[in-house]
């Protein structure tokens, strides 16, 4: 078996994988090549358990559970998905910027609980999201394709293109009535949304996170949401697919569960990617998508 995947990937491409194998990453095996991950830790002890690994292919963007400078020092290349989960993440965004603000989780459980009486929907009045002020931290692809949305929207956009100087992101977090992230995680970028930034938020702003749950310190979070002073968007969170207790009671924050890219689209593209980058490490080609430390 030359390639170990966590998972079976969806799309046609993936039949193309031959000598593959589903499996989890905890078990020695000395004929391994490639690995097909989603995210799962890559650190040095797994590395050892695969003396003849060339690539770990990460099916998604964001790599941080991957030690990349350990795969670089044995000459392991990691490659990721870049590109083509941009429309579906971006989408998902929006679609949470829209569910937050006029509060459609809310609407829906009311309808649901048969208990919709016209005073009901009276009380569900919401900020309008046309024409509000939409931070945006990092504006990567997805991040500019966010800004893209937003346009129709007729929002005014601010952004930094990463997460910017300290001062930057202070006064970004302070003039919006909508945030975004979509830094990747890094050391730098981890828990940079702490309790001191939500505090710099507005009355009744919303944050809104498509992007990784360790970018907020949740336990901050989940006070300023419980305070009810905010609202939030998330569809990830710091130890998936643990979701902190007191958000599932809260009315203010509308929950995903990490579906950023859960469009047939962007899964079967992202299949594609890691599929055409195993099949050239194996024929001894250049990743067609690395990434760097
Ligand atoms: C990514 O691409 O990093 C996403 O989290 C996977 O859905």
């Amino acid at each position: 078996m030359r390639v170990l995947a966590t998972r079976r990937f969806v799309g046609p491409a993936w039949d193309e994988l031959e000598d593959v194998a589903i499996g989890s990453l905890d078990a020695a095996r000395d004929d391994v090549e490639a690995l097909v991950v989603a995210n799962e830790r890559v650190d040095q002890t797994v590395l050892e358990r695969f003396p003849h690994l060339r690539l770990v292919a990460n099916f998604g963007v964001g790599y941080d559970r991957i030690d990349v400078d350990a795969c670089r020092h044995r000459g392991v290349a990691v490659t990721n998905t870049p590109g083509v989960l941009t429309d579906a993440t971006a989408d998902l965004t929006f679609a949470l910027i829209l569910a937050a603000r006029r509060r459609l989780g809310e609407g829906e459980r009311i309808v649901r609980s048969r208990r919709w009486t016209w005073t009901w929907s009276r009380g569900l009045l919401a900020d309008e999201v046309t024409g509000s002020m939409l931070g945006i931290v990092g504006l990567g692809r997805i991040g500019a394709a966010v800004a893209r949305r937003a346009r129709g929207f007729d929002m005014r956009v601010l952004s930094l293109r990463s997460a910017g100087t300290d001062d930057q992101l202070d006064d970004l977090l302070r003039a919006s009535d909508i945030a975004t992230l979509h830094v990747p995680l890094t050391p730098r970028t981890r828990g940079m949304i702490d309790a001191r930034r939500l505090a710099l938020l507005r009355d009744g702003a919303c944050l809104i996170n498509t992007a990784r749950g360790e970018l907020i310190d949740e336990e901050a979070l989940v006070r300023e949401l419980v305070s009810g002073r905010i609202q939030a968007g998330l569809d990830v969170f710091a130890d998936e697919p643990h979701v902190p207790e007191e958000l599932l009671l809260l009315d203010n924050v509308v929950l995903t569960p990490h579906l950023g890219s859960a469009t047939v689209r962007a899964r079967e593209a992202m299949t594609r990617l890691v599929v055409d980058n195993v099949l050239a490490v194996l024929r001894g080609e250049p990743p067609l998508t690395p990434v760097s430390a």
